[in-house]
C-alpha cells in the first residue's frame, strides 16, 4: 500500500460503484446491479483509486499513512463521474428560435431544408477564429463538470471542410488539455453535405481521400462517426468512409436509424463499430444484430425531448434481448441543447422504462466503453480512475426522480477536486 495518500473520500451513504466484474460493457441483468456500498470510502494516490469499500476497511488499509486531503461525504451519495459519449459541444450559439419552430410544427429536416439547423451553426463555425470557438466551448464545459460529468466525447462536424473540421478538432484537443475533464475527439466531417456541396458523392471522396488521412496523420480523433440518414449520407457511402476510417486505425461510430430506419445498426454490427448512436427507428434485426455483436447502442433520449418528440429509442427491448447499451446527451446547439446527464437519465427512465440503476450504469460503465474509455473510467474500483461526484441526495435514484436539479455539490477528477459547490454542507437536506 502506498505511504501517501492524495485523497481520502468517507462517509458516502451510498456509494454507487457500478463496478464491472465482467469487464466489458454490462448487458442484461448485470445492467440492474449499481453495486452499492453503505457508509464506503475512498483512498486515492496518484490519482487511482488505491481502495475502496465499507468505511473501516479502506481506513484500515490506509492505516497511519499520511493523507493529503479527507472529505467527509456526510451521508450523500457518491458515483463515478459521468461519461457522456455523444455530444457536439462545440459551436457557436444555440439555435433557440428553431426550438420554438419546432414546437409549433415545423419538422427537422424542414428546418435544414430552410438554411437552419446544422448548416446555420456551419456557416458560424466557419466565421469564428481558433480562439473564439475554444472560448465558448471553455465555459460549456466548465458548466458540464459542475453537473458531474468528468470524461465527454466530442464530434466534430461544423466545419465540413478540411480547414475548418481540423480547426474544429484543434479546439477539441485543446480542450482536454486545459479542462479537467477526459475530452476524446470523434471527426464528424460526415455529418452533412457541405453547403457548397452539389449533394454527389464528391465531397464523400474529399473526407476519404484528404480529410481522414489529415485527422489521422496529425492524431486529432481517435473515432470516425457519420450521420447515416436518408438524404444526408447512405448506407453506402457510410460504409466506404468508415472503412476509409478503419485502414487509418480510427475507430467506428455512426449516427444511425435516428429518422428512417435504414439499416445503420446492422452496418455497425457488421464493421464491428465501437458504437451505434440514435437508434430511435432501429428495426428488429437492428436490435438482433447489436446483440451478437460487441457495438455499443447509445441512446439519446433528451435529443427526443429536445425535438418534442415521442419517438423514444426501444430501450426496454434492447436490454430484454442483450444489448450492451449506454446514454449519452447528444449535446448541440440544436436538436439537443441540454448538457446534463442527470437529466438524460430521468428522461431514459421515466420515458424508456430503464430502471435507475440501469440508466446509471449506461451512463457511467458502459459509456465509457462506448467512448473508448471502459476500464479506465466509468466505475468505481481500485486501480481505476479517480473521477466521481458527491450528490447532494440520501438515494441515488433521487437523481432521477428529482430531476430538474443539479444535485453535484462535488467533482473529483484523477483524485483532485476539479469543483465544488460553495457551503453546501449547510444546505443540504442530508443528514439531518
Ligand atoms: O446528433 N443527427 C445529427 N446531428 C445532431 C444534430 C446537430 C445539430 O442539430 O446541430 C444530432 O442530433
Ligand atoms: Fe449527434
Amino acid at each position: 500500500m502506498p505511504r501517501m495518500y492524495d485523497f481520502l473520500l468517507y462517509g458516502a451513504g451510498q456509494l454507487v460503484t457500478c463496478s464491472n466484474p465482467g469487464k466489458g460493457p454490462k448487458r442484461g441483468k448485470s445492467l440492474s446491479d449499481p453495486g452499492i456500498v453503505s457508509d464506503g470510502a475512498i483512498a486515492v494516490s496518484g490519482g487511482t483509486i488505491q481502495a475502496i469499500g465499507p468505511r473501516d476497511d479502506v481506513l484500515r488499509a490506509v492505516g497511519s499513512a499520511r493523507v493529503e486531503r479527507t472529505m467527509d461525504a456526510g451521508g450523500r451519495v457518491v458515483m463515478p463521474g459521468w461519461v457522456d459519449p455523444h455530444t457536439h459541444a462545440v459551436f457557436s450559439r444555440y439555435r433557440a428560435d428553431e426550438y420554438e419552430a419546432r414546437i409549433r410544427g415545423e419538422g427537422y429536416l424542414e428546418i435544414e431544408r430552410r438554411g437552419g439547423g446544422i448548416k446555420r451553426t456551419v456557416r458560424e463555425v466557419r466565421a469564428m477564429s481558433e480562439d473564439q470557438l475554444f472560448e465558448v466551448s471553455r465555459r460549456r464545459l466548465a458548466k458540464i463538470l459542475e453537473g458531474g460529468t468528468t470524461t465527454i466525447e466530442i464530434k466534430s462536424g461544423y466545419g465540413l471542410d478540411l480547414e475548418n473540421e481540423l480547426k474544429m478538432l484543434r479546439v477539441i484537443a485543446r480542450l482536454g488539455r486545459e479542462l479537467p475533464l477526459d475530452v476524446v475527439a470523434t471527426f464528424m466531417g460526415a455529418h452533412q453535405k457541405p453547403p457548397e456541396s452539389s449533394g454527389g458523392s464528391a465531397y464523400v471522396r474529399l473526407v476519404i481521400d484528404d480529410m481522414i488521412p489529415a485527422v489521422a496523420r496529425e492524431g486529432l480523433a481517435e473515432f470516425v462517426d457519420v450521420f447515416c440518414e436518408r438524404g444526408v449520407f447512405s448506407v453506402e457511402e457510410t460504409e466506404e468512409i468508415l472503412v476509409a476510417a478503419r485502414a487509418h486505425g480510427l475507430g467506428l461510430k455512426v449516427h444511425a436509424d435516428e429518422i428512417t430506419p435504414q439499416g445503420g445498426a446492422e452496418l455497425a454490427a457488421r464493421l464491428a463499430a465501437r458504437s451505434a448512436e440514435h437508434l430511435t427507428k432501429i428495426s428488429r434485426a437492428g436490435i438482433d444484430a447489436l446483440a451478437s455483436s460487441d457495438t455499443i447502442a447509445v441512446l439519446l433520449p433528451a435529443t427526443t425531448f429536445g425535438l418534442g418528440s415521442r419517438d423514444f429509442a426501444p430501450a426496454r427491448e434492447m436490454i430484454d434481448r442483450g444489448v450492451a447499451v449506454a446514454l449519452a446527451t447528444d449535446f448541440n446547439p440544436g436538436s439537443s441543447p441540454s448538457c446534463s446527464m442527470s437529466f438524460v437519465v430521468a428522461v431514459a427512465c421515466s420515458q424508456m422504462r430503464m430502471t435507475p440503476a440501469e440508466a446509471v450504469n449506461a451512463a457511467t460503465v458502459n459509456a465509457a466503453f462506448a467512448a473508448g474509455r471502459g476500464g479506465r473510467v466509468g466505475s468505481l474500483e481500485k486501480g481505476m480512475q479517480a473521477d466521481f461526484a458527491v450528490h447532494d441526495v440520501e438515494d441515488y435514484r433521487e437523481i432521477p426522480s428529482r430531476a430538474g436539479t443539479n444535485h453535484a455539490v462535488a467533482v473529483v477528477k484523477a483524485g483532485a477536486i476539479a469543483w465544488e459547490r460553495s457551503a453546501y454542507e449547510t444546505a443540504s437536506e442530508v443528514g439531518l
